[in-house]
């Protein structure tokens, strides 16, 4: 592959790299991602060859960060690991002072993947815990219990990962706020440099929305699931965790950089099937059958499925939107210098909606959630997309 030119990175895209397969396909899960037999080798070579064929023709120069996710990255096996990492490190040239998160699924860690990771220059892990509970594990189809959950975290701080992140997920039917705490804690005990705590979501097309529309999955209680949310950010406050986004607490680690880059809207080239790329108001994501997306590369096309590009004003609605998720909020100024979109002005209706309910207040030039709207990020930040605006006005 080609060598790295280095130059200064500050302005330069994220890289995002998708590897699709999983050992199961939870039913929660709306990521492109498919559970495959793990001795497919032939679909993973090809995924491979297709890989470098991405990264070849779309990674420009080198990206300020890297954030390898899926899927399941480490379902890989050792060699093919190996491989991946080794393109992505060609084009992207790892290196200390580039963020690299490697995502992991607890039951496919090894320790020489751990090394392999290492030793290819990522500094990150996030790991997709989930839940401690046997029961909590087996309703959302989990792969690995507790227990490989403490091995991959051993096998990583053995490998020298001094930031490790990992996932949990609350508000699951029928769950306590005592249950989650236990969680919580149990997470704590594996002294992690970074958490990230979803509330379950039920994503349309997934089999867990499908069992809730039939009756047989209950959703939480709003009030648990706030009461919840509550109980999660003043533990974590407790055991010096920096909020700085709703569902992610820095420790030691600091915050995830390639994703606070993304909720402020910055560009990022996504390569994989179904990879989302966003530059400068053009965003695109990739076909997502591996076959369609391989055959695509293979054939000297782009791999693009759909593809738009942004009104100044749509762009400006979702940098509200995203950058509403962060503890900081959002500088409307600086968007409106970037964007050219007056947006105290594009936007005062919504503004005067968001602060008469009490969920945002202005700090200096930023725009944040209240207390009160932090539980609502979602729903406050969705009003400034301009498509639902459109929706409720007509
Ligand atoms: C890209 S996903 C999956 C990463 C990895 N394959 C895993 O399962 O651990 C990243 C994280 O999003 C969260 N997530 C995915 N779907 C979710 C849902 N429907 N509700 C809440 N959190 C979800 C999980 O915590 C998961 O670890
Ligand atoms: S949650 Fe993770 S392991 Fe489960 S299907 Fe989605 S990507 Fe795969």
């Amino acid at each position: 592959m080609r060598a790295v030119v280095p130059i200064p990175r500050a302005d330069a895209p994220s890289l995002y790299v998708h590897v699709p397969y999983c050992v199961v396909k939870c039913g929660y899960c709306d990521f492109n991602s498919f559970a495959v037999r793990p001795d497919d080798v032939e679909a993973f070579d090809r995924f491979l060859g297709a890989l470098e064929l991405e990264l070849e023709r779309r990674v420009r120069r080198p990206p300020r960060s890297v954030f390898v996710g899926g899927g399941t990255p480490t379902f890989l096996e050792e060699s093919r690991f190996e491989r991946m990492l080794s393109l992505v490190s060609s084009v992207a040239g790892l290196g200390p002072d580039v963020e690299t998160t490697i995502e992991a699924n607890p039951e496919s860690v090894t320790r020489t993947k751990a090394r392999l990771a290492r030793d290819a220059g990522v500094n990150r892990v996030s790991i997709g815990v989930q839940s401690f509970d046997r029961d909590a594990l087996l309703f959302l189809d989990r792969a690995h219990d507790a227990a490989a959950v403490s091995r991959a975290v051993e096998a990583f701080r053995d490998a020298g990962f001094d930031n490790l992140s990992l996932d949990l997920i609350y508000a699951l039917p029928g769950q306590s706020v005592a249950a989650w705490r236990r969680d919580l804690e149990q997470a704590l005990e594996l002294e992690p440099d970074h958490l990230s705590c979803y509330a379950l979501t039920y994503e349309s097309g997934t089999r867990l929305t499908h069992r809730m529309r039939r009756g047989e999955v209950t959703p939480i209680d709003a009030e648990v699931e706030r009461e919840m949310f509550e109980t999660t950010h003043a533990i974590l406050r407790e055991r010096g965790f920096e909020p700085y986004e709703v569902s992610n607490f820095a420790g030691r680690g600091g915050p995830c950089r390639h994703n606070d880059y993304y909720w402020l809207q910055g560009d990022y080239v996504g390569v994989g099937p179904g990879a989302a790329s966003h530059e400068s108001g053009w965003r695109a994501t990739n076909l997502k059958p591996v076959e369609a997306w391989c055959l695509a590369l293979e054939a000297g096309l782009p791999p693009t499925g759909e593809a738009e590009t942004l009104t100044r004003v749509l762009r400006a609605g979702e940098a509200i939107w995203l950058g509403l998720r962060r503890m900081d909020g959002v500088d409307l100024d600086a968007i409106s210098a970037r964007l050219g979109v007056e947006v105290r002005e594009a936007f005062a209706d919504e503004f005067a909606e968001a602060f008469d309910r009490g969920q945002v207040e202005l700090a200096g030039r930023n725009l944040r959630l209240t207390d009160a709207g932090r539980p609502y990020a979602d729903a406050v930040g969705s009003e400034f997309l301009v498509p639902n605006r459109a929706i409720r006005a007509s």
